[in-house]
This record gives structure tokens, sequence and C-alpha cells, in this order.
């Protein structure tokens, strides 16, 4: 059915309670820089060309406001606007001129058939300066949303949005976009959610620099340092201090379009080496999967832990 196709990943937008302690941790710990400001929104890039990677925007309470994808020129978010209205999805916004502090552009809103908030946009002002520092993100690379029907949202990117099967796994449907192995992926759960966002590294190095500053601010590892069977990327995963998931995350494997072949559960079920290739990480802490199921967006006590050792890092 697809003609026209999503061509990457760019950003997310966040809603948080608190937007200035938002922005101080995405800049002085995470790593991103604050580029424009406009209303109740703070754009935040990272050291790439990507016009900003986070948006962080002042609401009652957390929760994922959209996740950015690219279409290679106007015409494609006009043909991508239109197989969208064709399949007659929900929330489907005019096609728009975007906001100049947004880097500007040309692009739409949709709902997926769960109800998560996306949007795709051309034009997007890009960075002509790329930042030397290995330690802070390149980009935003994945994506990885919770869905009680894994199947029917992965065909929906599949046959709507064109992305690509890249790995199934008992627990998760990986899908690409451009070269890197997934972009996005969907993990089984009750409803729709953000799981987590993934934020690359130049190198390892960077990584585990990125991870020592977090480590530092009083963050902790809560699944990592380890190296993932699909998609072999080196990650550690974090728990930010609105209770979204966050992961630094470097190497992950570039498909070949024309001899990579998916690989089935069966074959990830019988893989050596989980959950890591290195035998190195063990499962994830219990904190960080009630936080990839959404369940630390409240305001549950153990992120105020956190926030009170980033406020003392901060000097505040
Ligand atoms: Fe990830």
């Amino acid at each position: 059915m697809t003609n026209a196709r999503i061509s990457g990943l760019r950003s997310v937008e966040l809603g948080v309670p608190d937007l200035n302690r938002s922005s101080d941790f995405y800049q002085k710990i995470w790593g991103l820089q604050d580029i424009a400001a406009e209303g109740d929104t703070i754009y935040l890039r990272g050291t790439g060309a990507e016009h900003h990677l986070v948006a962080l925007r002042q609401r009652p309470k957390a929760a994922l406001l959209a996740v950015n994808f690219s279409a290679s020129d106007r015409t494609a978010v006009a043909a991508l606007h239109g197989q969208a209205k064709g399949y007659g999805v929900d929330g489907l916004t005019d096609l728009a001129e975007l906001p100049r502090a947004a880097g500007g552009g040309y692009g739409f809103r949709f709902r997926t058939p769960e109800g998560l908030p996306m949007a795709i946009s051309a034009d997007v002002a890009q960075h002509g300066d790329v930042i030397s520092d290995r330690s802070r993100p390149t980009k935003l690379t994945h994506v990885v949303l919770n869905s009680a029907a894994i199947d029917e949202q992965t065909s929906f990117f599949k046959d709507l949005l064109g992305f690509r099967h890249s790995d199934s796994t008992d627990m998760m449907e990986f899908i690409r976009c451009c070269a890197d192995h997934h972009s996005i992926a969907f993990a089984r759960g009750n409803g729709a959610s953000l799981n987590h966002m993934a934020y690359e590294m130049a190198n390892f190095d960077g990584l585990m620099r990125g991870a020592g500053r977090m480590k530092q601010a009083g963050f902790n590892i809560e699944w990592g340092v380890g190296r993932h069977g699909p998609g072999n990327n080196i990650f550690t995963y974090f728990v930010e201090p609105n209770g979204f998931v966050t992961e630094y995350t470097t190497e992950v494997e570039q498909v070949d379009e024309a001899t990579y072949v998916p690989n089935t559960a069966e074959y990830w079920r019988n893989f050596p080496g989980r959950p890591c290739r290195w035998n190195m990480a063990g499962p994830p802490s219990n904190r960080l999967k009630a936080a990839m199921s959404g369940e630390l967006l409240e305001g549950a006590d153990e992120n105020l832990r956190c926030e009170e050792v980033m406020a003392r890092t901060l000097g505040r």
C-alpha cells in the first residue's frame, strides 16, 4: 500500500510538570543543549545536525506528547498525509507550516490505532555545526512503545508509514525506517505507552562517559552496561526525573536492505547470551520494569529521591 515512507526518527515531545528542572536535567546531566524556547516549550539539541531531539512542554503530568519522524521532502509529507487520510487514522491534522522555534518545516500529526501521538515533517532546519563531545548524545535513535495489540501496531507502521521488519522476539517487534536496525520497537504490554527512548552516543567510550556523568549525579544504572541481542547495540538504561526511561546506546547494527534477513522469536529464544551478548548485564531492575510500563510517571516516591539528588548536584 505504501509509496511514500518515513525516512528517519527526529525527536520526542515530552510533557513535564516542572519545565525548568527537566530542562536542567536534560542539559546539565543528560547532555543536550537548549536552542530555542517559545511559550511553554523548550527545544534541546544533541551534537548532530537534527534541530532538536527533545521538546519539553510544561504540562500538569508527565506524558508523551509526540514521536516526530522525518520524510524526505514536502512531497513525501503530503503523500504520507494522503495515505493517512485514506487509512482513516485518528487525530489527523491538516498539513501545516511548523513553528520557527521548532526549526520550521512542514508536517502533520496523527495518532496510532492505540492512541499514541505521532508527527511527520520535512524541511526542518538542520544544524550546520556538529558539536565534538562524545559524552553527549548525537541523535535520538529509537523509541520503544508498549502495546496491547503488538501485531496490529507493527502492521500499521509497516503498511502506512513504510517501516520494514527487522526482528521478532517473544516480547518485542523491531522495525526500521533507515539503516539503523530499529527506530521503533513494540513491547508487549497492557496498553499503549512510552516504554523508553534511546539516544545514540558516538562510541563506547562516549557512552561510558555519559553513564558516568549520570552515576555521579545520583542516577542508578537500572540495566546494563550490556550488549543487546536484536540490534547488537550497547546499552545502559536510566530513569529520568519525570519517570521516563532513557537509554544511552551505541554501535546499533546498520542494516543492508539487500541482504538483511529478519530473525524469528525462536531464533532469539535459543540465542546464546541473553539478555546480553556479553553475559554482562543481568535482567533490568524492578524499578526500570515499573518505569518502562509507565508506572513511575505519576510522581512515585522513588522519583523524589532522584530529584533530591539531582537538586543537590545542580546546587539548587
Ligand atoms: Fe532500547
